[in-house]
């Protein structure tokens, strides 16, 4: 077990499956591992910080040595502050390649002491992306398998907040058939 703290930093907007193995992946190798998400992103995320928070901590609350957290800036500056030595990062296929390399080689000008290790998720996760899953969730496609329940749940709710009125309905006792009537009659006066 390589010793002190290793940052993955990303987006996780959502998290997949695939971040997910690549987390338990890092636990395994690194002593304190803290998953970083990216405050500042420019790009309009499906997720909140917040929503993004609540579900890495939900997905890893069984990995002792994992701690989610937040930066905003630049990467190695967070990483400084919290006297990481490493960044861990996911290639999946050599698309993934290019844009990894100039970012490690980037970082590494920027802050020579901390070293880019990247692994490899299983590769039955080689082809899951936070933004195909967005894709396909967005398009009604189904996203089993490729992100925890947790996440597809929410990704039910984030495109269709009926479901989540509907969860509440049934935890308060209401009756599923009627609950199925009342949707179906929803979706046709929609
Ligand atoms: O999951 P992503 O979107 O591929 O993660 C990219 C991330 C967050 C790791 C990268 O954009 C980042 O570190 N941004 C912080 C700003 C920064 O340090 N930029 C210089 C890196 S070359």
């Amino acid at each position: 077990m390589h010793k002190g703290i290793a940052i993955y930093p990303g987006s996780f907007d959502p998290p997949t499956n695939g971040h997910l193995d690549l987390i338990e992946r890092g636990a395994k190798i690194f002593e304190e591992l803290v998953v970083a998400i990216l405050r500042n992103s420019e790009k309009s995320p499906m997720f909140s910080v917040a929503e993004r928070l609540e579900m890495l901590r939900e997905l890893t609350g069984h990995l002792k040595n994992v701690r989610i957290d937040t930066f905003d800036g630049l990467m190695v500056e967070y990483a400084k502050s919290l006297d990481a030595t490493c960044i861990l990062r996911g290639i999946r296929a050599i698309s993934d390649y290019e844009y990894e390399l100039q970012m490690a080689l980037m970082n590494r000008k920027l802050e020579p002491t901390l070293e880019t290790v990247f692994m490899m998720p299983a590769d039955k996760y080689s082809y899951v992306s936070s933004r195909l899953v967005r894709e396909v969730a967005q398009a009604g496609g189904p996203v089993k398998g490729l992100v925890p329940e947790v996440v597809e749940q929410k990704l039910r709710e984030k495109l269709d907040p009926a479901y989540k009125l509907r969860d509440a309905r049934l935890i308060e006792g209401l009756g599923k058939k009627d609950l199925d009537k009342r949707e179906k009659k929803r979706k046709k006066k929609a």
